[in-house]
């Protein structure tokens, strides 16, 4: 959810911000500015992509060494122009760009506005500036850096900031409050952003603000105090992940990229923590409470959008092989409802930003409660990752693809290595069966690897004949349930084609109503315990005159039959066939919506990483 972006140093500010806009852009993509100080304040901002603002600041030929910019993705306020940010105050002095919300940000304006203030914009940031000034000047000896504190006392919300002031030419300020910023350091010059993205081609030194913090920052130094005023000291991490990383590597798009890289991404998930040979499993970040999670009366798993899907395929490989109850939440209904969770629970949130709000809110909620709380994320350094009592990374490299592809598989494979391990500790599954698993679980980067060479031209062909399909039906059953919500989630995020994940079985309870002969029903058929059952749905949607659309096993002919279309893919337990049987249906989803001509990346309306309630 937007992204910012400043820079201090000797180059060329401007440039270093469009390039780090740009690589923030799948954060926000409604509009985008900067603002840049050389003597005078400059502003250039506008709704559309960072590219329109790249030609407006080429036109102009702005030159300064010190700016911040902004990509945006609306809360308050229609994206247009006027609110696009880097956001003024009257003077036109103070430049802030924000990200997140200010709730008290009327009865605020309304004081202002008593105050002689107008106001040009609809958004909430708008306040951040004004009050800011207000105080600024008619507070007698106070410095800007207790202004910005002053203000921010005053503000109720959430809130990532980055102030200039033609005051302080020579200084930029940033705080924290429940949205990501960190500071990247360099060689007599300093980076700010909301994620590590813009930051790595520069520096690999950085650190992370936490809530309630800000930084006055310059090009040789900074200094991190809370809004209390309290100074810190800060550890600096190191940044692992390389520029390729964050790069299309001669790829259309990042989401086709980031499918592509999934033999990789599952590979680096597994790496040091499966021993095909000794069937061992170690999960660094959980042994220090792997007793708790043994002796758990239940877990419960807070997640919202595609970690959702994952949380529910954990569901069932955890009762299955853990034989350990699980619930899954969507956390924004989690944190709502006075949930009964609190001493001898687990709580595992599953995310891979690591900052969605819900997320982290259900964190807080159950550590409040007394819950153990364990997390999964991708994202090194998150909040997620950082409020967690422990937790497994992912691994799977920086996703930038709004719809997420990588993370979901990698977040199955912890989950998977999870349930393994604690039914071993429970004494669930013997040891023989254990390294079964692990070695099965060790041979799914070479299958997917295999889905991918095989299905991804067959899957264009298919693509084609359903580019203008209306509505999609996508049903599966036991593990591949979730499956089916996955491949409906994606289909719609990207193309805007209404479709439905059902159970099978379900389907009769509804859906069936909707099937006739335009109606594609993508079946996943590669559970075999269900096999039968499936062949029966498929059966009833057939005689409703459904086209079927089958994913499936290579040896499972009676589906074969059945099918108008089938992508065959290899065999594996049922309880990790969601790692093969969402492949094709990340692909499908793909070509459909760059058949439709839609913004694969950047899908309307959508945002990667969703601070806001
Ligand atoms: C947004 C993204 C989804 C993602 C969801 C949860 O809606 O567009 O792709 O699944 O947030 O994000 P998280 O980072 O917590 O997994």
């Amino acid at each position: 959810m937007c992204g910012i972006v400043g820079y201090i140093g000797e180059k060329d500010a401007s440039q270093v911000l469009v390039k780090g806009l740009k690589r923030l852009e799948y954060r926000g993509y409604d509009s985008a500015g900067v603002a840049l100080m050389n003597g005078k304040m400059m502003i250039e901002k506008g709704k559309g992509k960072v590219s329109n603002l790249e030609k407006k600041i080429d036109t102009k030929k702005l030159i300064a060494k010190i700016g911040i910019g902004h990509t945006r993705w609306a809360t308050h306020g229609e994206p247009n122009d006027i609110n696009s940010h880097p956001h003024v105050s009257e003077s036109g002095n103070i430049a802030v760009v924000h990200n997140g919300i200010i709730e008290n940000y009327n009865s605020l304006k309304k004081k202002l506005e008593l105050r002689g203030r107008t106001f040009k914009s609809a958004t909430d940031t708008e306040i951040i500036a004004q009050l800011l000034e207000e105080i600024y000047t008619t507070t007698k000896g106070i410095t800007f850096e207790q202004a910005i504190q002053l203000t921010l006392k005053q503000i109720v919300g959430t809130y990532g900031i980055a102030v200039v002031s033609l005051d302080q030419q020579d200084k930029v300020y940033v705080a924290r409050k429940g949205s990501p910023l960190l500071l990247g350091i360099g060689d007599n010059e300093m980076f700010i952003a909301s994620d590590a993205s813009p930051i790595v081609e520069y520096t690999n030194k950085v650190i992370y603000l936490d809530d309630g913090e800000m930084a006055v920052v310059t090009k040789d130094s900074y200094k991190v105090k809370t809004i209390e005023d309290v100074e810190l000291t800060k550890e600096i991490h190191e940044l692992e992940m390389g520029l390729e990383a964050i790069e299309k590597a001669g790829y259309p798009h990042f989401m086709l990229k980031e499918i592509f890289e999934q033999p990789r991404s599952i590979g680096d998930c597994m790496r040091g923590r499966i021993n095909p040979e000794e069937g061992t499993i170690q999960l660094g970040g959980l042994r220090d409470v792997m007793d708790e999670l043994v002796n758990a009366k239940r877990i419960v798993i807070a997640a919202c959008g595609t970690s959702w899907h994952s949380a529910l395929v954990g569901e069932y490989i955890f009762e299955y092989l853990a034989r350990t109850p699980v619930e899954v939440e969507y956390a924004s209904e989690f944190r709502y409802r006075d949930p009964l969770i609190g001493k001898g629970d687990v709580l595992l949130v599953i995310s891979q930003s690591g900052e969605t709000a819900d997320t982290l809110a259900a964190l807080r909620e159950a550590k409040e409660r007394g819950a153990l709380v364990l997390g999964i994320c991708n994202v090194v350094g998150s909040t997620i990752s950082r409020e967690t009592d422990a937790g497994v990374f992912t691994h799977a490299g920086p996703e930038i693809g709004v719809a997420s592809t990588k993370a979901f598989t990698a977040q199955v494979v912890v989950l998977i290595m999870m349930a393994i391990k604690i039914a071993m500790e429970k004494g669930e599954i013997t040891k023989k069966k254990a390294k079964k698993l692990i070695q099965e679980l060790d041979s799914i980067p070479e299958k997917v690897d295999q889905i991918l060479q095989e299905c991804d031209e067959p899957i264009q062909k298919i693509a084609k004949m359903f580019t203008y399909a209306p509505n999609f039906l996508y049903l599966g059953r036991s593990y591949n349930f979730p499956v089916a919500l996955e491949g409906a989630l994606k289909l719609k995020e990207i193309s805007y084609i209404h479709a439905e994940g059902y159970p099978a079985a379900e389907m009769k309870h509804g859906p069936i109503a909707l099937i006739d002969e335009m109606m594609p029903v993508v079946v996943i058929a590669a559970t075999k315990h269900t096999n039968d059952k499936t062949i029966s749905n498929i059966e009833e949607v057939k005689a409703r005159k459904g086209r079927i659309l089958s994913v499936m096993n290579d040896d499972n002919k009676d589906v074969k039959e059945l099918s108008e279309f089938s992508i065959q893919i290899p065999t594996t337990k049922d309880y990790f066939s969601p790692l093969l049987t969402v492949i094709p249906l990340q692909l499908l989803s793909y070509y459909i919506a760059v058949n439709r001509g839609c913004n694969v990346d950047q899908p309307r309306n959508l945002a990667k990483s969703v601070t806001v309630e």
